[in-house]
């Protein structure tokens, strides 16, 4: 079950395209005010699996499109190897915006607050009433909370279906940029978690779309 409930904001667009435009003038937390774009979900609409992740990075938000950077590239291998058609899912981002701080001419990321993912999640929830998956993957813990509304450890989240309240199951999985910032051994066994992961979600899906 979900724990809390997405704060209400009133009336929402009710197509992809509409809440694409929405989210460019959406100021409700500060992130937005930063130099920035927001940063659209992409996919089918009736894709039968939804995968989140927690933000755009630099490259995202400079291209306009989400997972297209050094996660993204990281998380389409995997997808290849789980046999997971990219373009058969849709993609998106619990924090519409790049959070980052300046330094020089690089732009650091930064992990959105608590407060900002909830105040977000009005957006996924949007397309998540239009697109409507039968699963839905999330990708590290800002993605989780973006769906649960209440933060959960990835260990103990992962590997094991989440009713959500329309009746789609989530997982829950780590962010590719964590695998990114491992190596060696430990970047080895994260590797094998996350293949297993999005093994157990191929095989999901099939069930569920069967
Ligand atoms: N990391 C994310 O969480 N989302 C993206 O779109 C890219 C990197």
């Amino acid at each position: 079950m979900t724990d809390a409930p997405a704060m209400d904001f009133g009336e929402r667009p009710d197509t992809l395209e509409a809440i694409g435009v929405a989210i460019q003038a959406c100021r409700r937390c500060p992130i937005g005010d930063l130099e920035n774009r927001a940063v659209m979900g992409e996919g089918p609409r009736d894709a039968p699996l939804m995968i989140v992740g927690e933000q755009p990075g630099d490259q995202e938000d400079v291209q306009g499109r989400p997972f297209v950077g050094p996660a993204g590239q990281v998380l389409d291998a995997h997808l290849r190897a789980a046999g997971i058609e990219r373009s058969d899912a849709y993609l998106t981002n619990a924090v519409k915006h790049f959070k980052f701080v300046r330094r020089g001419k690089r732009r650091l990321h930064q992990t959105p607050t608590a407060r900002e993912i909830d105040i977000c999640r009005w957006w996924i929830e949007g397309e998540r009433a239009i697109v409507r998956p039968r699963l839905v993957l999330a990708l590290g813990a800002s993605a989780a909370r973006g769906l649960l509304g209440r933060t959960v450890g990835i260990a103990k989240a992962r590997g094991t279906p989440h009713a959500l309240e329309d009746g789609s199951e989530l997982w829950v999985t780590a962010h590719p940029s964590y695998l990114l910032r491992l190596d060696g051994a430990d970047r080895a066994e994260q590797e094998g978690l996350f293949a297993a992961d999005l093994s157990a979600v191929a095989a999901r899906l099939a069930e569920l779309v069967a």
